[in-house]
């Protein structure tokens, strides 16, 4: 054994997830269920789903999806395969279907999902054919999904978070614009940068001179799930307040606005890291505001990417997290291990 392998580890220090996690795609496979399938993910916005007929589809971790308005105002979700011989309803991306019509041989279904009529099938439509439904939630202007459905509602899921940021007037705030990298690391890789501010000063140096990075702090409230951070700004004109949410839902407020960063997983080699920006009409240097973001994020996506290099070079296997600050990894990890339980 060579390198970091050999280090003898100190008693009362917690171990990194071993390397193999972020690199297995059987683990990843054990991933996808509890954690994907078994929480509930943002993945779209109520403005995007305006109107009868509006859609947004997902790959989510693996699974094709799509969400609808339907013409009673309500939300409908359903993977995005027809149970005849697997075609889409919709292709992907977001737009407008009046008619819920399978784009590969036509059977139609209505809009809770049920097939209406199977198109010169030269049988009567078969039973038992219907689109399959997923759970669908919006809270505060974003749109959930889980595809389990034993998994609670939306809003007794998110627990007391709701709670902590009702102060903050998201209602308020009008979308401004997104950003998507595809960035090439594990969806943990990011999520452990994510929950920690160890690496504010040295990977985030312009960040740093704005804002105290030193007293960086991630709070836990009670509900190990979710975590808020707060840096304390040098003036009125930087980031002060960042919050997470497992397994890869996370905001950052600044003034006058705020953005929902995410980032979800593509296949256990890439994710997309998404960030959409939301502002106040009269939010002062709003284009500057989402420059500093994005170089932020560049920042980061960088980081991450080395670092999954490393991580797939295999002279490394675990680290040691700081108890000073990277306690937040930690319970990351945690709710990992619990969620896929133990590995050979
Ligand atoms: S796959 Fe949908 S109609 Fe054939
Ligand atoms: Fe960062």
């Amino acid at each position: 054994m060579t390198g970091l392998q050999s280090q003898p580890v100190a008693a009362e220090l917690t171990e990194t997830l071993p390397a193999r996690w972020y690199k297995d795609p059987e683990i990843w496979q054990r991933e996808r269920w509890p954690i994907f399938g078994s929480n509930w993910i943002h993945v779209a916005y109520d403005h995007q789903l305006r109107n009868t007929g509006d859609y947004v589809t997902e790959n989510l971790a693996g699974w094709p999806i799509f969400i609808r308005r339907t013409d009673d105002g309500a939300l409908t979700a359903f993977y995005n395969l027809c149970p005849h011989r697997a075609g889409p309803l919709v292709f992907d991306g977001e737009g407008c279907s009046k008619n819920l019509v399978c784009k590969y041989h036509g059977w139609a279904f209505n809009a809770e999902g049920k097939l209406l009529s199977a198109r010169d099938f030269g049988a009567p439509a078969p039973d038992n054919m219907d689109l399959t439904t997923i759970q669908v939630a919006s809270w505060r202007g974003m749109v959930f999904v889980c595809l389990n459905p034993a998994t609670p509602p939306l809003l007794e899921w998110l627990g007391d978070f709701p709670k902590e940021i009702e102060g903050v007037p998201l209602e308020s705030y009008r979308y401004h614009s997104k950003s998507v990298r595809r960035v090439a690391c594990n969806w943990k890789t990011y999520g452990d940068n994510f929950v920690e501010g160890y690496h504010l000063p040295t990977t985030h140096p312009a960040m740093s001179r704005d804002a105290d990075a030193l007293n960086y702090k991630v709070e836990f409230k009670g509900d190990l799930r979710w975590n808020i951070h707060t840096m304390p700004p040098r003036d009125e004109s930087t980031f002060s307040v960042f919050g997470y949410f497992w397994p890869c839902f996370a905001f950052d407020v600044f003034p006058g606005g705020f953005a929902i960063e995410r980032w979800l997983p593509r296949g256990h080699t890439h994710s997309d890291l998404i960030f959409e920006y939301f502002f106040a009409d009269d939010a002062k240097e709003i284009e500057e505001t989402v420059k500093f973001s994005e170089e932020v994020a560049d920042e980061d996506a960088r980081m991450c990417e080395h670092v999954q290099r490393n991580l797939d070079a295999g002279n490394y296997n675990t680290g040691l997290l700081s108890p000073k600050w990277e306690y937040g990894v930690g319970v990351f990890h945690d709710l990992i291990r619990d969620a896929v339980g133990p590995i050979d």
